[in-house]
């Protein structure tokens, strides 16, 4: 993967498509960053666009990036339109910082990522749960643990379902789960072979789609990683991040997905302070826009870059796959035919 810098000595150019929940977080971030300009925000409803901030409104993400030409677009529209929204900034020699998860089948993203070559324009995926104090701590005392045999997550919340994830027929796996996926790649350091999968609705949820899961991967290294959640689970609620224990050959190491890490065997590391919180913003983005600037200026690849999240999205679009057909499904890698 390469793409080109931006070097020239101003601001870098920033839109955004799509405003709705995360894009006006995505606002408050790019407003904020001292080596951003934003200069355009576009929504299939434009109405939709905050007119209190000052950023010109667009009712087509193609006609934006053609009229005021930025240097990148973050893309904060819904998953099914995450392809084409991307394609048309990519093309026309954006680079793009994506919402996750990536795209909805692994074909699609794998089409972003080869567009982006194309091009020689970055294109990353915030994976914005990587960055919290948290999971920074807790992945430095995992990386103690020596080889991991067992890692396990279990994400429970009762949580009550928006449009766009009643329009899924799985909106667990398919829309949430990927924060999990790409955390323990995150924290383990290993990528995904194979997948067993069972998502479901239970008799008693108020979702119409199987919004429970629980999946079994084999990850490089021959660890295990074991992941169970639902999003009709009333009481005793995880945190949105789950909560972890990692079994490895010199101790284990637990995470409630907040601020607590115990551990035996190893010393669990301490949380350091998140210079960028605060009550009116959201956990993770700031940190992902600085490693994207960082990126589009120096050429260093970023967490997230889209060819490293293709194997997060994998076990997403894998454990579909495990699910609808009953069987242990291989994951694919990017590349391989
Ligand atoms: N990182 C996180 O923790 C986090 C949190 C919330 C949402 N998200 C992700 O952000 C994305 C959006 O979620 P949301 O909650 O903001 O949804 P939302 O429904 O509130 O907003 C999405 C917006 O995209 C617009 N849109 C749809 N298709 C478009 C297109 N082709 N061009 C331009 N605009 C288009 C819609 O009109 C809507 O205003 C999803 O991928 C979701 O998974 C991530």
């Amino acid at each position: 993967m390469t793409f080109d810098t931006v070097t020239e000595d101003r601001p870098l150019r920033a839109v955004i498509a799509g405003a709705g929940f995360i894009g006006r977080q995505w606002a408050t971030e790019l407003l904020l960053h001292p080596d951003v300009s934003l200069v355009g925000w576009a929504d299939i409803d434009p109405s939709k666009v905050p007119a209190g901030r000052g950023v010109p409104a667009f009712g087509s993400v193609t006609e934006m990036v053609e009229a005021v030409r930025p240097d990148f677009l973050v893309n904060g529209t819904v998953p099914a339109a995450h392809h084409e929204v991307t394609l048309a900034a990519l093309e026309r020699g954006v680079s793009v910082l994506s919402e996750k998860p990536m795209a909805v089948t692994f074909e699609e993203g794998a089409d972003m990522v080869a567009a982006a070559d194309r091009a020689r324009r970055l294109f990353m995926v915030s994976q914005n749960r990587r960055y919290l104090p948290g999971l920074v701590a807790y992945r430095r005392t995992v990386a103690e643990l020596g080889q991991l045999a067992i890692l396990t997550s279990e994400f429970y919340i009762p949580y009550k379902s928006v449009k766009f994830l009643e329009d899924l027929p799985h909106p667990l796996i398919q829309d949430m789960a990927i924060h999990l996926f790409d955390a323990a790649r995150a924290i383990s350091g290993a990528d995904p072979l194979s997948v067993y999968c069972e998502s479901f609705r239970p008799a008693a949820s108020w979702y119409t789609g199987a919004c429970s899961a629980t999946a079994i991967f084999e990850m490089t290294g021959g660890l295990r990683y074991v992941f169970s959640g639902s999003w009709s689970a009333p009481g005793l609620q995880t945190s949105w991040t789950g909560s972890w224990r990692a079994i490895g050959a010199r101790g284990t190491a637990v995470w409630d997905g907040g601020s607590v890490i115990g551990a035996e065997g190893v010393t669990p590391v301490e949380l350091e302070p998140d210079p960028h919180q605060a009550r009116d913003r959201f956990p993770g983005l700031a940190w992902a826009l600085e490693e994207f600037v960082g990126a589009l200026r120096t050429g260093r690849p970023p967490q997230g870059e889209g060819h490293d999240n293709l194997a997060s999205l994998a076990m997403v679009t894998s454990a579909l796959e495990s699910a609808l057909r009953g069987e242990r499904i291989k994951c694919p890698l990017y590349g391989a035919t």
